[in-house]
């Protein structure tokens, strides 16, 4: 699985490299790093960025699957590079081959321009839009409903399931998994007060009757999410987006008529 030295235990981790300033087209460097046990993949960038060749050119930030900046392809997939152990990902001879995201622009090595990714997002209204009418203390959501938004709550937005589906190499207008999921929750959220709006939205020319049920945006989320699956129920809904409506509008005022008011405390 591993190479050996006189030192220890070592990998070769290949890198693909461009720098759009010098290079007319990328290339691989390789660099052999010392084997630890525990050493993530994002480790060993750092090891490699810290004494071997400080230009390499990478994001991370939290280092704990969280912050979602650290997302590049892994022999050939798309993933998280700080929860993967290393030793996970090299093989027979103990090597290991990092790309950037796929489908986006290279800005320089393992970092790509995800402005296409962020407008996408954008375009969905990722903010919760409430009625004119809202109640005193809160809304209660019933835990059904808490339920059916919990996972796409989840998505940590690493454009691992963006950068993985073969519909945005074609056509980058496509809203995109990462976009629709979120769609999803907003439109699903019965406190929201657009649920048509959206829904007329995610329905258009470049929605969700591109996506082709390719699968890729599933094996690719490091969170386990189902983007397909949201976008499946959204083809639904948007066909029956007046119902919807009218459904989310009487739902909205049992909402609010629902909401128990909290007593005030007790005099002496
Ligand atoms: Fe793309 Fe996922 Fe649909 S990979 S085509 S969004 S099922
Ligand atoms: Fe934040 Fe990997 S560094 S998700």
């Amino acid at each position: 699985m591993t190479n050996r030295s006189s030192q220890g235990q070592s990998a070769t981790v290949r890198v693909q490299r461009f720098n759009p300033d010098v290079d007319t087209k990328p290339y691989f460097d390789e660099f052999t790093i010392p084997l630890e046990p525990g050493t993530t993949i994002l480790d060993a960038l750092r090891e490699i960025k810290s004494n071997q060749d400080g230009s390499l050119t990478y994001r991370r930030s939290c280092r704990h699957a969280i912050c979602g900046s650290c997302a590049m392809n892994i022999n050939g997939k798309n993933m998280l590079a700080c929860n993967q152990p290393l030793k996970d990902h090299l093989d027979r001879k103990g090597r290991i081959t990092i790309r950037p995201l796929p489908y986006q622009p290279i800005i320089k090595d393992l970092v790509v321009d995800r402005s296409a990714f962020w407008e996408q997002y954008q375009r969905i209204k990722p903010w919760l839009i409430p009625p004119e009418d809202i109640p005193e203390k809160e809304f209660r959501m019933s835990p059904e409903e808490v339920e059916a938004l919990k996972n796409a709550e989840k998505c940590i937005m690493c454009g691992a399931c963006y950068a993985s589906c073969q519909v945005i190499g074609l056509n980058r207008r496509y809203i995109g998994p990462h976009a629709l999921l979120k769609a999803f929750q907003k439109i699903l959220d019965p406190r929201d007060s657009i649920p048509g709006e959206r829904l007329a939205e995610v329905a258009g020319d470049d929605g969700v009757f591109r996506c082709h049920t390719i699968f890729n945006c599933i094996d690719a989320c490091p969170k386990e999410l189902n983007p397909t699956q949201a976008i499946e129920t959204l083809r639904k809904l948007a066909q029956k987006r007046q119902a919807f409506e009218a459904m989310r509008r009487e739902r909205q005022k049992s909402l609010i008529v629902s909401t128990p008011r909290i007593s005030e405390p007790m005099g002496d």
